[in-house]
């Protein structure tokens, strides 16, 4: 393992080892408390941030290390106009292991790819969200036993999404998996995830506008905020910010043992009278996100890191066009090279960055 950008950087084996390490962590925690003595973590988080910027740090404090961080974009030099590439390059000597969030789509890959020290992507803009499936999956497997043969709700924003771009992309690789994607029309799931991790993997799945209709058939649903952040269009957000409300009387039609999770924060999406109702374990997860994030940081740790990683030329399309993705890192970085790859089917050809295909 070398930067976490993508949940797919890790196995499946690699992730189970994560669980385990987690499980055995939440057992006996005092066991790990010096594992990371000496060791430093920075938190870069230019977008707002509770739990995941707040479990990061914590894990980092209860493995014995130190933490130093950015939590606020206007104080940092970013306001200045430093690139990411810069910022990479400067806090890679400052600390053992850096943690980013950021509005632009791609943006912890260029940092990446300017780092000496492991980087793990912690939210990029509706892109991606590797370490809120950690708690994802960690919260599944406590109280399923497994990954495969499930059939999964995920309700919501699921075009903004990044959480749940990141748990299809995890959940597509087990056996006998069934997606049911409930969301109004405007906010289905994006193409990209529809064709590398569903179609071309010949995973189920069927769209739902309605969760009343489709609560019965679920062994778990995901619910997940509208992501008013990333409308362009405030009267858009508006008409759909209600669009699903999970509450007591669409619980009684779920199976009992059907456990709902939500990344957090919540808006109105859940009504507060399911958080008693035992299938509720949004709180859980967030608990056992830390768990996961402090196996994470010590399996990292513990890799060998490769430096200045060139991307080959080779199957590639350099700088002849540029993304049309407007939150795209590519179109506003200075001097990034733009970089088109082949898509799984090779038919086309994405943004490596932020997976929009390209339109020439
Ligand atoms: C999520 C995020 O930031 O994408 N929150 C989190 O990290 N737990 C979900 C959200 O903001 O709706």
């Amino acid at each position: 393992m070398k930067h976490l950008i993508n949940i797919l950087d890790l196995s499946v084996d690699e992730l189970q080892d994560l669980i385990n390490i987690a499980k055995d962590i939440k057992l006996n925690p005092l066991k790990y408390q010096d594992y990371c003595k000496n060791k430093i973590l920075a938190t870069l988080f230019f977008e707002p941030s509770t739990r995941t910027r707040l479990s990061f740090e914590s894990a980092m404090l209860r493995l014995g290390g130190q933490i130093i961080s950015v939590s606020d974009s206007n104080t940092s030099s970013a306001a200045k106009g430093e690139s990411i590439a810069d910022t990479a390059k400067i806090v890679s000597n400052y600390a053992d292991i850096m943690v980013m969030r950021h509005p632009k789509e791609g943006a912890p890959l260029v940092a990446s790819l300017n780092s000496n020290i492991p980087l793990i992507n912690a939210g990029d803009g509706g892109h991606f969200h590797p370490t809120q499936t950690l708690a994802d999956l960690y919260t599944i497997f406590e109280n399923k036993s497994r990954f495969d043969n499930l059939v999964v709700g995920l309700c919501g924003d699921l075009k903004y999404g990044r959480t749940v771009h990141s748990l299809i992309a995890a959940l597509s690789r087990y056996k006998n998996i069934k997606f049911v994607l409930i969301s109004p029309k405007e906010l289905a799931i994006p193409d990209f995830i529809k064709e590398e991790f569903l179609e071309l993997e010949n995973v189920e799945f069927v769209e739902s506008n309605s969760l009343e209709n489709s609560i019965k058939d679920l062994d778990i649903l995901y619910m997940t905020r509208i992501q008013k952040e990333r409308f362009d269009d405030l009267e858009e957000f508006n008409r759909l910010k209600d669009s699903y409300i999970l509450d007591e009387d669409k619980m009684k039609n779920a199976k009992d043992d059907m456990i709902v999770l939500h990344p957090l924060p919540r808006v109105n999406e859940i009504s507060v009278k399911v958080d008693k109702d035992k299938r509720a374990l949004y709180f859980e997860e967030a608990a056992n996100g830390k768990f996961m994030r402090m196996a994470l940081i010590i399996k990292m740790l513990n890799s060998q890191i490769e430096t200045s990683i060139e991307f080959s030329k080779e199957n590639k399309i350099f700088n002849k066009y540029k993304c049309k993705n407007k939150k795209c890192i590519s179109i506003c970085e200075q001097e990034l090279d733009s970089i088109f790859i082949p898509t799984k089917n090779k038919n086309e050809y994405k943004c490596i960055y932020c997976e929009t295909l390209l339109e020439k």
